[in-house]
């Protein structure tokens, strides 16, 4: 696909993440240095105690940009925490409801060391190459938590008739260490290697995030853990 058809170093749009926000009161954090919570989460409706993850690689922005779109969505049902995958997580815990996974398409698959150097060739930041969702899922934190997860990732447009995707690569792999998928794979389109996302496409992935809350939800009242 488009990996050699963007040699032109452009700019560089990997930013780390902003920890501004300090958790509420009662709240563990997540990562003493990456803890950060989606404003207006407000364990939401009746304040249900639920938690989602959204974990997230990106070496241009896009998909840090649509992980925040998608936690803003969610936000508005669970209380909602934003990480990026390089980041050590202390306290990936049984509390959690639903982790959602999003990282860039990377040679029709979920990145590898070697694609987020190319990444790097092309202009990204060195630091965001050091892990991704794939080190994330065969980590020993993920290894010790089974609960559900949804997967999306960030495709170049041009090439969607392509089959590769890393949600779906994602989606199976957590499929196949005994997570439970709480909704389709769901790529979200970007115009070329470094972006930028084609317009509406942050609608819609808040409006995806906004449906994985409302399917938590629902789960939780079918068990009974919510009124
Ligand atoms: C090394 C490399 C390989 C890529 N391979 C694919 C691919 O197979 N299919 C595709 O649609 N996009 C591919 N892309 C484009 C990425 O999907 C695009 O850069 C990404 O969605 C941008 O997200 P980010 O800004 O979060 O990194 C590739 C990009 C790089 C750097």
């Amino acid at each position: 696909m488009g990996v050699d058809e963007a040699q032109d170093g452009g700019a560089n749009l990997g930013t780390s993440c902003d920890l501004g926000r300090s958790l509420q009161p009662g709240e563990r954090a997540l990562s003493r240095r990456t803890r950060e919570v989606v404003p207006g989460y407000a364990g939401a409706r009746g304040g249900s105690g639920m938690k989602a993850m959204v974990v997230y690689e990106s070496m241009f922005g896009n998909t840090e940009e649509v992980a925040r779109a998608v936690a803003a969505g969610l936000s508005g049902h669970v209380s909602t925490y934003v990480v990026r995958a390089g980041d050590e997580l202390s306290d990936l815990d049984q509390e959690i409801d639903l982790v959602v996974l999003g990282g860039p398409t990377h040679a029709f698959s979920m990145s590898r060391p070697k694609t987020r150097e190319d990444a790097v060739r092309q202009g990204a930041a060195p630091a965001l190459a050091r892990r991704g969702i794939r080190e994330f899922l065969g980590g020993s934190r993920a290894e010790t938590w089974r609960g559900p997860v949804a997967t999306f990732d960030t495709r170049v447009a041009k090439v969607r008739h392509m089959p590769g995707s890393a949600a779906r690569k994602a989606a199976a792999v957590a499929r196949r260490q005994g997570h439970r998928l709480v909704a389709e794979p769901v790529s979200f389109y970007v115009a070329d290697t470094h972006g930028p996302l084609l317009s509406g496409e942050l609608q819609r992935a808040r409006e995806w995030g906004d449906r994985l809350g409302v399917a938590v939800e629902e789960r939780a009242r079918a068990h009974g853990s919510v009124p």
